[in-house]
């Protein structure tokens, strides 16, 4: 991010996709190699963000689209000021497991709102930082499913259209990166957990 001397990554994918073992070798790597590593998350980084991340990922019953995405900007708002900009301003390596990018994809597959839009809230909400390397572990949902549940019973109507929203995300997901190729690295989640890792780790090398 300009104006910073540390360097910021963020993870991003479906759930299942191996974000959280990734942040972990790449973690160890680092720490190895010297670097200071701070490691976050959203929603929930920070003590506002966990309070909103109980709203989003607890709360019963519907959030209007609009409410939720503003939620997730309110949470990504708080973190950036207090958590990854002081880190980042100290030298550190800041590996955060998603960012800006996870709202567009995830509210934009619900379909009420527009992906563009999304994306312009969290630039307002951060003051435009984005992320120097965003590592997307691409996965087809079906396998990522197959990994999060191992039983295969027939799909009902309520489980296919969480089919269909997980492809949107994986969509979004590729738009996204391909939009930014300087920014994001697109690796294939169905791979070793040691064959990305490598992977990041040579991306990342030529970051420090
Ligand atoms: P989390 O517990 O972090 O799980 P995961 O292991 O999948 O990262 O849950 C985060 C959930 O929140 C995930 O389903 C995606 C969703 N999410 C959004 O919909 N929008 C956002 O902006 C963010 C950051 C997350």
């Amino acid at each position: 991010m300009t104006g910073s001397t540390g360097l910021w990554i963020t993870l991003e994918g479906g759930d299942g996709s191996g974000k959280t073992t990734q942040a972990n070798l790449l973690e160890a790597w680092l720490a190895d190699a010297g670097r200071r590593v701070l490691r976050t998350r959203e929603p929930g980084g920070s003590d506002v963000g966990q309070l909103i991340r109980d709203i989003v990922l607890h709360h019963r019953g519907d959030i209007a689209p609009r409410a939720e995405a503003l939620l997730y900007a309110a949470d990504r708002a708080h973190h950036v000021a207090t958590v990854v900009r002081p880190a980042l301003g100290r030298g550190d390596v800041v590996i955060q497991d998603r960012y800006l990018d996870s709202s567009v994809a995830y509210q934009g597959a619900g379909r009420v709102l527009d992906a563009a839009e999304i994306r312009e809230l969290s630039l307002w909400a951060t003051e435009g930082a984005l992320p120097d390397l965003t590592v997307l572990l691409d996965l087809d949902p079906t396998a990522a499913r197959a990994r999060l549940d191992a039983d295969d019973k027939p799909f009902d109507r309520l489980e296919a259209e969480k089919a269909e929203f997980h492809t949107r995300v994986r969509e979004s997901y590729l738009a996204l990166a391909d939009a930014e190729p300087e920014r994001f690295l697109v690796l294939d989640a169905a791979a070793s957990p040691s064959e990305i890792a490598d992977a990041v780790r040579a991306r990342v090398s030529s970051l420090l």
